[in-house]
């Protein structure tokens, strides 16, 4: 979704633009199709310029570092509300050329405004949702001639969630304004600045802090207040010491993030198991969700596939009943049918999707209370209204594509259940798993790479998975198909009989995930689809039969229920990046998608 950032230094600043820029590269993997960069001088002179692009060519064309003043605003823009075109691409000004502001998210009456505002008088260069935040406070500036109060006023018309950042070019300092989507506050020696992102404010400051809905921020060079948008109330709120490596959201050497937090995993990996294994908090949730009715794994995305893997592993390891939704449609499949004793876990790597808050704003307003919350994003609109919190423990992923992320939920899960079903035996076996990773990843590049060369005018690739194999197939497809644009589909293996088999024909692209124990029905499958001639490529422990009936053998160097997926799951996500690269790809920010999805 669309990145938004603005900074207020002390002094002018030759340099601007280039600041700027900084911000910019840190808000790109957010997806985004347009980009524009404000500076505002001393005087209150506005340079403005936008386009719809990429980033690097619309900053060369023009020439965003040369941008010069004491504060500045960018925005990258993920088109939802008007076609990625420069009259919509943001920031925008209002009538008078005296406003500034950028928005994130979305304001769902926009329609409604743009008729209102237009027969006031107010012209519009485009039908972005941004430029009607713009007029929409400028109508109330007008008559108040106060940006607080007209923020204020504001807040009561505009519908959705959406965050966003405003300047009067003629007065001093910047606002911040949070309804719904993810908002920071970063506090430097010179400088304050705000950000959707953290990791667009971390290049500049450690220090920082979250905005929760409903409030707003005054910022100046050297202080800030944060007030309430019903009120007008001060609120006091401690500053906030980011710990984490920032060289995290630097690419070290590797070519693209994708492949570089692929292969951060058996490091990454640690923080999730030191946290099941020491923290206690842990072991208290385990307890209190074991007590609970049913346990709802919710999530969208991969987050979902490692809902719909932990389900696997709490029947098996915990013995507790669970059941795996979509964020999406939770309300729709168990809105009638939840009771008071069920507990809630909120998986998401960004702790932003609306789906997921959509689902957190259902169970809140009917008082629901065994939420627990299971992000990557310390301060994310999820952490921050939850009060029982499961960390992810991946550090920065900065990819599009869910990588290390998943595989800590996954792990997550895994330890969840051997918590609740009292098996320290499975407990231990986590801390094998840093090792196996790197040698599953370090064995299988090669292939992968080889793979990817003759798999990459594919039409389509079918990935099959019994068990908790399933969600990994699950994963792999989605990382397939977002980072490759090749349709891949992930089947049951004991369904794709029934039906999906009709497609294949000769030298149809099949992957097939086996742990030792389903190697039986694993072979029934490979059988099926070998005689009618497709190409059998499998990812599984040793096993002479398998290898023996497939055209290409992944090895996987550890056998059991738990850890083989999570194995099956890196090689899937290697083949997926070697096929992005080799079609010519981005897989860091493909097209159409965004890390954090703020809408409906
Ligand atoms: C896949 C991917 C998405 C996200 C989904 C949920 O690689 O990244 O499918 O998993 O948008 O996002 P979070 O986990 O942030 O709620």
């Amino acid at each position: 979704m669309c990145g938004i950032f603005g900074i207020v230094y002390s002094e002018e600043k030759n340099n601007l633009g280039e600041c700027l820029m900084k911000a910019a590269r840190r808000l790109v993997y957010r997806g985004y199709d347009s980009a524009g960069f404000v500076g505002i001088s001393e005087e209150g002179k506005i340079d403005l310029r936008k386009d719809a692009g990429k980033l690097d060519k619309i900053a060369k064309k023009l020439k965003f570092q040369e941008i010069k003043g004491k504060r500045g605003i960018i925005q990258l823009r993920w088109a939802t509300f008007g076609i990625p075109k420069k009259e919509n691409a943001q920031p925008h000004v209002d009538c008078k050329k005296r406003l500034v502001s950028a928005h994130n998210g979305n304001v769902v009456n926009t329609g409604e405004l743009i008729r209102e505002l237009t027969f006031k008088g107010h012209s519009f260069m485009g039908d972005n949702d941004g430029e009607v935040v713009c007029h929409t406070v400028e109508d109330f500036f007008n008559v108040d001639h106060n940006l607080g109060k007209s923020i204020m006023k504001a807040y009561r018309i505009l519908r959705g969630d959406y965050s966003y950042i405003i300047a009067d070019s003629k007065e001093k300092g910047m606002f911040a304004v949070k309804k719904g989507s993810s908002l920071f506050l970063g506090i430097g020696k010179d400088f304050t600045c705000a950000s959707s992102d953290l990791p667009s404010i971390l290049p500049f400051t450690k220090r920082y802090i979250p905005l929760y809905d409903g409030e707003f921020a005054e910022f100046h060079s050297s202080s800030y207040k944060i007030m309430s948008l019903e009120t007008g109330e001060r609120i006091e709120r401690e500053e906030l010491i980011y710990k984490g490596d920032i060289s995290q959201a630097e690419k070290g050497g590797f070519p693209h993030f994708m492949i570089k937090e692929i292969k951060e995993q058996p490091r990454t990996v640690n923080g999730i198991i030191s946290y099941l294994n020491d923290s206690g908090e842990a072991l208290e949730y385990g307890k209190q969700i074991r007590k609970s009715r049913k346990a709802f794994l919710i999530g969208s995305g991969s987050s979902y596939h490692a809902s719909l893997m932990g389900s696997y592993f709490l029947n098996r390891i915990g013995r507790k009943f669970s059941i795996p939704v979509v964020s999406g449609e939770f309300k729709e499949l168990f809105g009638n049918t939840l009771n008071k004793r069920d507990s809630f876990i909120l998986v998401s790597q960004s702790g932003e999707t609306k789906d997921t808050i959509n689902v957190l704003n259902y169970l809140q307003e009917r008082g629901f209370e065994n939420l627990y919350s299971f992000v990557n994003i310390p301060g994310s609109t999820l952490y921050l209204r939850t009060k029982k919190r499961f960390p992810v423990m991946s550090e920065l992923e900065i990819s599009v594509a869910a990588t290390k992320t998943f595989l800590n939920q996954a792990v997550g899960f895994v330890g969840l259940s051997a918590l609740i079903g009292g098996r320290n035996d499975i407990l231990k076996e986590i801390s094998l798993l840093p090792g196996l990773l790197e040698e599953t990843i370090g064995k299988s590049e090669v292939f992968c790479e080889n793979l990817a060369e003759e798999l990459k005018s594919s039409l389509s690739i079918y990935i099959l998975g019994y068990g908790p194999n399933h969600p990994a197939a699950l994963e792999g497809a989605l990382k397939i198909k977002e980072v490759s644009y090749i349709h891949g589909e992930a089947y049951y293996s004991t369904e794709f009989k029934h039906g999906p088999l009709a497609l294949i024909e000769e030298g149809n692209p099949v992957i097939f995930l086996s742990s030792r124990e389903d190697s039986e029905k694993i072979i029934s499958a490979i059988n099926e689809v070998r005689v009618r001639k497709g190409k059998i490529i499998s990812i599984s422990p040793e096993n002479s039969s398998i290898r023996l009936n497939s055209d290409v053998f992944i090895p996987l160097p550890y056998e059991n229920y738990t850890m083989t997926p999570l194995l099956s799951v890196a090689v899937l996500q290697l083949l997926a990046y070697y096929l992005s690269v080799k079609r010519d790809i981005d897989p860091d920010t493909p097209r159409n998608l965004s890390k954090t999805i703020t809408v409906d």
